[in-house]
């Protein structure tokens, strides 16, 4: 082999192998990757980038019978022995009167009920799954928000 095309094979293969390393993704250490994430509303997002995170659509949003059906269901499954009937909260919190802790919209109320919540607030997505989780999601949605709460919001508008 000349001079002149050893010196041409080595760069072909110097630009594939730099090529190569450019494409390829950075060697992720077993179990050191994020798992799937919400994109919730009421986080707040260092710098403003929020994670990358999916998006959770309530596939019954304002659906009226399906809201009804969600009221059997927040009685069926105890959630009023809690939250009272109505949602008008006792050892739980009042879930209709427009305040809410960790979110009050779809994908929040959903994970709240899907995932459970620190504080009492048992995980019931794997007793009702998806589907079930969304049928109560739809019901506490579609209490009306009264205009005058009585007690104070530690949120100022
Ligand atoms: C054992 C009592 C208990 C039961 C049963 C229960 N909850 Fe809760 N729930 C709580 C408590 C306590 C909290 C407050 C948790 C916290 O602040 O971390 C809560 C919080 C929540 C929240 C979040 C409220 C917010 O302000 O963001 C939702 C939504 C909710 N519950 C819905 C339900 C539904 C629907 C059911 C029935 C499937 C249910 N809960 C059953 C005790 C209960």
């Amino acid at each position: 082999m000349s001079g002149w095309r050893g010196t041409l094979l080595l760069l072909l293969s110097c630009a594939v192998l730099c090529s190569c390393a450019r494409t390829a993704a950075p060697p992720a250490a077993a179990g050191s990757a994020a798992p799937p994430a919400v994109a919730y509303e009421a986080h707040v997002a260092a710098g403003g980038i929020a994670p990358a995170g999916g998006v959770l659509n309530n596939p019954h949003a304002g659906d009226a019978a399906v809201a009804k059906a969600g009221e059997e269901l927040f009685h069926a499954m105890n959630c009023d022995g809690c939250h009272n009937l109505g949602a008008g909260g006792w050892v739980g919190p009042n879930l209709g009167d427009g305040r809410w802790r960790y979110g009050g919209a779809d994908a929040e109320v959903f994970s709240s009920i899907y995932y459970g919540r620190p504080k009492g607030m048992p995980a019931f997505g794997g007793v009702l799954g998806a589907a079930g989780v969304w049928t109560l999601v739809t019901y506490l949605r579609s209490l009306p928000v009264p205009s005058n709460v009585p007690t104070e919001s530690w949120e100022q508008p």
